[in-house]
């Protein structure tokens, strides 16, 4: 009987490190440029032709989109040479486009590796999102809480006054009660308007971003990527699907899902080890950006994984 290879993460891991590399230095030129398809065409391609050097065999359960609307890298995709382990990958090859397209910050790429059948099939949907960072309790903070309840909860924890404590939000209408609720602690928000799988990765390194907690609804996809990296990094996540309509849930029961109340923990998100490398496109709070000079481009790359808790990071001077 023929058993697929195992599952090699620390051979699979530095693979991965050059796929968003890859991406990042093919979406170098878009910076700045006010393109914010050309840049997410320019990353797909570059990451999609580097994922197919690789020895695995795998699905593409977090991508573009579904096969009817992206060309490339669509869910369900296959991808690698057809080698080596069956594998899931999430990915995101430009995590931040409108970000990239007028240079702001914290842009990036994005791509997860674990064994097949590891990864929340998660539907292109919102997700209520709740995520801080490691060393507290488990169920700390909980999604049944309130967000001054949660405030509070945290800055207990932390045992210090709440207007100690910073959380990071998407700024978006949806958020206003939210904001203001939280802005009743005493609380400081940072408000970013892209990228919230930055946004909860901040929370696994509070010393250096400054942010205690993520909370507010954002991309589902972008929600398994966020899990991923704080599996690696260590940190609670949360997130519960939000649906708009009919057709939102069509897209879920179409994933698998029934339980549409469900709050999903990390480790359901992603229930096996995991590996995941991030290439920062703009400079942000967790990775600089592409660097640009006459013939070359530097890049920093992140690359982690769940196993070990290691992370490693690596800047790549690229001749170009
Ligand atoms: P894109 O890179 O696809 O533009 O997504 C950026 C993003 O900010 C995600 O990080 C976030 O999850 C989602 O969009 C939020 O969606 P919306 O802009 O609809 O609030």
């Amino acid at each position: 009987m023929h058993h697929p290879p195992e599952f090699h993460d620390r051979m699979l891991s530095l693979g991965l490190g050059r796929v968003s590399e890859a991406a990042a230095i093919a979406s170098a030129r878009l910076v700045g440029r006010g393109d914010e398809k050309a840049a997410d065409e320019a990353a797909v391609n570059a990451m999609r032709d580097q994922l197919n050097k690789l020895e695995i065999r795998g699905i593409v359960v977090i991508g573009e989109g579904e096969r009817d609307e992206a060309p490339m890298l669509y869910i369900g995709e296959e991808v690698g040479d057809g080698t080596g382990p069956e594998v899931d990958i999430a990915l995101d090859p430009l995590e931040g486009t409108t970000l990239t397209a007028k240079d702001m910050p914290n842009a990036l790429t994005v791509i997860a590796m674990g064994p097949r059948g590891t990864m929340l099939h998660a539907p292109d949907v919102y997700m209520d999102k709740l995520a801080i960072g490691p060393g507290y309790r488990p169920g700390v903070v909980t999604m049944d809480m309130s967000p001054a309840e949660r405030v509070s909860a945290l800055a207990a924890a932390q045992g210090c006054s709440t207007s100690d404590i910073t959380v990071c939000a998407l700024e978006r209408p949806r958020h206003e009660e939210m904001i203001a609720e939280i802005r009743e602690t005493g609380a400081a928000i940072r408000l970013i308007t892209d990228g919230d799988v930055a946004g909860v990765m901040h929370c696994a390194e509070p010393h250096i971003t400054g942010i205690d907690m993520y909370m507010g609804s954002g991309g589902a996809p972008e929600g398994v990527l966020a899990a991923a990296a704080l599996k690696c990094m260590g940190g609670q996540m949360f997130g519960r699907l939000t649906f708009r309509n009919e057709d939102e849930k069509a897209r879920a029961r179409k994933a698998g899902i029934t339980n549409f109340d469900r709050v999903y923990t990390r480790d359901d998100m992603v229930t096996g080890p995991v590996i995941f490398a991030a290439t920062g496109v703009t400079d942000g709070s967790l990775l600089p950006g592409i660097k640009r000079e006459p013939g070359f481009v530097t890049t920093e790359t992140i690359l982690m994984r769940s196993k070990t808790g290691s992370v490693r990071r690596m800047t790549y001077r690229n001749p170009v």
